[in-house]
């Protein structure tokens, strides 16, 4: 069976990896539509060998379009009024935006991590926070074997999370040029900032990661705190995890256990210098975990580098893998 799908933000950062990889996926599509703003409604954009026209995002082009899955990154504030529409009209909305991912009614899922909370939907699921996602995937084989207690995520994430404006102010400031998106030059600079400042002294960013952490391993006692930073880094977000476990470990048991999960790729070989890196990650679907070594300073302590392509996996990859899912066990 083939399905009607739609992107909309297709002409963004994740729009248009949500078109690549569907094509690279051979996503069993029948047709495809592809939505974004007023501003580019008109042009075109090519899909396998079609070139496919750009629709304004309004109900009148959505409804008797059939739509089974929209995948959504256009905005937190057009997820919350359009996705609504989408389910109205029959589709699954898979949300990239931070909208409706702590909504009690809206799983918010990783299909390594918790793929048995995406029946509960009712129309709209959530792709997590791009940092989350890399985290999680790795943090889940040691919660389900050791149990954590604690995590400090410090992260230095690519300019590519902030859509193209955020890539054009590290390429446009290499050329001297003032940024753009960001408050201060990325280019040769690095901003511990990610998102708006909340009254409490965080990013929204790092209580996304905090909160979404939680929801996902569906552990609300875990206790979280994050630093997340902007780096002049184009694709590929990397992490400093810091891990306080409830029991035990062997080092050699958490480098097998890391060998034989699905989705990670183990880099950890300090005598030919293999560690994960964003230049590497870029591009690839896994989530590379290296570093591997104790914390000496706390009992059942841990540390990880963990790097993935922030646009696939950490965004337009997950949401297709979500639809896949859905396909494959009905
Ligand atoms: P447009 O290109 O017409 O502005 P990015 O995250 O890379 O900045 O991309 C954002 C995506 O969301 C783009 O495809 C953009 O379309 C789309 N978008 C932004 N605002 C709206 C809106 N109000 N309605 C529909 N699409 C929108």
């Amino acid at each position: 069976m083939n399905y009607n799908v739609a992107v909309v933000g297709a002409t963004g950062m994740v729009g248009r990896k949500f078109i690549e990889i569907l094509e690279q996926r051979n996503f069993p599509v029948n047709n495809i539509y592809f939505y974004a703003s007023s501003r580019s409604a008109g042009t075109k954009i090519q899909f396998k060998n079609t070139e496919i026209l750009v629709e304004e995002l309004k109900e009148e082009n959505i409804k008797n379009k059939k739509i089974d899955f929209a995948l959504f990154s256009a905005g937190g504030d057009t997820s919350l009024e359009f996705a609504p529409i989408f389910t109205n009209y029959g589709s699954i909305v898979i949300d990239n935006s931070s909208a409706w991912r702590m909504h009690h009614e809206v799983p918010l899922v990783v299909p390594e991590v918790n793929p048995e909370d995406i029946k509960k939907h009712k129309g709209i699921i959530a792709n997590p926070n791009c940092s989350t996602i890399q985290a999680v995937v790795a943090l889940k084989p040691l919660h389900h074997k050791y149990g954590i207690k604690r995590i400090i995520y410090s992260t230095y994430q690519a300019v590519s999370g902030a859509g193209m404006n955020g890539l054009n102010d590290l390429l446009e400031g290499y050329n001297g040029q003032p940024p753009r998106k960001f408050s201060h030059p990325i280019a040769g600079n690095l901003l511990p900032h990610i998102d708006v400042f909340t009254e409490n002294g965080y990013t929204k960013e790092e209580l996304k990661m905090i909160n979404e952490t939680k929801k996902i391993l569906h552990d609300d006692s875990l206790k979280i705190t994050a630093t997340t930073v902007r780096v002049p880094v184009a694709y590929g977000h990397s992490e400093s995890i810091n891990v306080e476990l409830n029991n035990a470990y062997e080092l050699e048991d958490i480098f097998e256990l890391y060998e034989e999960c699905a989705g990670i790729v183990l880099k950890d070989d300090l005598a030919n210098l293999v560690y994960p890196m964003p230049i590497e990650a870029a591009g690839k679907d896994e989530v590379f975990v290296g570093r591997i070594r104790r914390d000496f300073s706390i009992d059942n302590g841990l540390n990880l580098w963990v790097v993935a392509d922030n646009i696939r996996k950490g965004a337009a990859l997950n949401a297709i893998q979500i639809a896949e899912y859905i396909i494959n066990n009905k």
